[in-house]
């Protein structure tokens, strides 16, 4: 949507989980509205923080050496009030009485539905989109993705020279909610014999235990599962193996490891171009719109479209896993 209307103050807001590079979209955003003449102000704690006023200004030097943390310095909440309308309108009579022209959002696909929301109600909107889960349909890349898939990766190696010590399978439940491209991309870097997803149901015995089996006849003697939060928890597929397969199976839940961390290059670098990108559409009048990865170009789309969106793992892309783990 393009609009006439002048912008001098923007917002930015860190919502739902918290992904490393949220920091790097905070600094970007703030550094390139400085640089254009607009005042940014820092809203704390997401959406709860919006609707209760709890902003502050934000100047050059207040982002100062973010980039390289994890996490978000705004902070980050799952506010119960913004769910409802009356949240919706508390939070549009605030951006109001900060004067705030317009909002940068910065999170997955429920903070992309609140920017929605507010865009509904008639203020102006850019989200950037950040989660761990990279599942937002209209973006191949989410930040906080590759930080999160190194940090798992590293887990997963570590757990990989216990389990061949020990001849045993390793079974690493990831998260992911109820997305399995962190699960999926995770097996695939770390080779491991089995992926369970939601998006790709496994049949337990012919895919889980019986391939195991002939692994195991065929000379192999640890194995690595991955897990989808969404797909299973790893605990049960753990037991599950071991009774029918008469080796030792160990489940690790990787959990909350996966969210922190310093931000890996792809996310510096990316969080940076998400962040320029929202604060420029905002300047060329082009107001509720969501910043996407395509085929590696970052580029600004129209929100309501980006929101309709799906993306998932096809049987294709699960094929691939498939070929190399035998
Ligand atoms: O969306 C990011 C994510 O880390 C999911 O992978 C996970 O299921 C969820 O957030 C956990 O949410 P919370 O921080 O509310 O426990």
């Amino acid at each position: 949507m393009e609009s006439d209307r002048t912008i001098r103050t923007i917002g930015i807001l860190t919502s739902g989980g918290d992904a490393p590079g949220m920091n790097g979209v905070i600094r970007a955003v703030t550094r390139t509205a400085i640089n254009y003449g607009l005042r940014v102000m820092g809203i704390r704690r997401g959406y709860h923080g919006l609707w209760r006023g709890d902003m502050e200004e934000l100047d050059a030097r207040s982002v100062s050496d973010t980039s390289r943390v994890g996490g978000t310095f705004l902070m980050t909440a799952r506010s119960k009030t913004f769910a409802t309308p009356e949240g919706v309108e508390k939070a549009v009579k605030m951006a109001r009485v900060f004067g705030l022209d317009a909002i940068i959002t910065v999170g997955g696909d429920g903070t992309m539905r609140g920017a929605g929301d507010l865009a509904r109600q008639g203020v102006p909107v850019v989200h950037v989109p950040a989660t761990i889960d990279n599942d937002v349909g209209c973006t191949d890349y989410t930040v906080g993705f590759d930080t999160a898939l190194n940090t798992a990766i590293d887990c997963v190696d570590k757990l990989r020279d216990t389990a061949s010590s020990h001849e045993r399978c390793s079974v690493i439940e990831v998260m992911g909610r109820e997305a399995g491209y962190l699960a999926f991309h995770v097996g695939i870097a770390t080779g491991a014999e089995i992926i369970l997803i939601p998006e790709q149901p496994l049949d337990k015995d012919k895919d889980i235990i019986g391939k195991i089996l002939s692994a195991r006849n065929r000379g192999k003697r640890h194995y690595i599962v991955v897990v989808a939060e969404g797909a299973a928890k790893g605990e049960e597929v753990a037991k599950q193996i071991e009774e029918d397969t008469g080796t030792e199976a160990r489940a690790t839940v990787l959990g909350y490891l996966q969210r922190g961390g310093h931000p890996t290059y792809l996310d510096r670098y990316r969080s940076s171009m998400f962040g320029i990108l929202a604060v420029k559409s905002l300047l060329d009048g082009r107001m509720n719109r969501v910043t996407v990865m395509k085929k590696g170009e970052i580029i600004d789309i129209d929100l309501f479209e980006g929101l309709k969106e799906i993306k998932t793992i096809t049987q294709e892309d699960f094929k691939q896993a498939r070929i190399l783990s035998i």
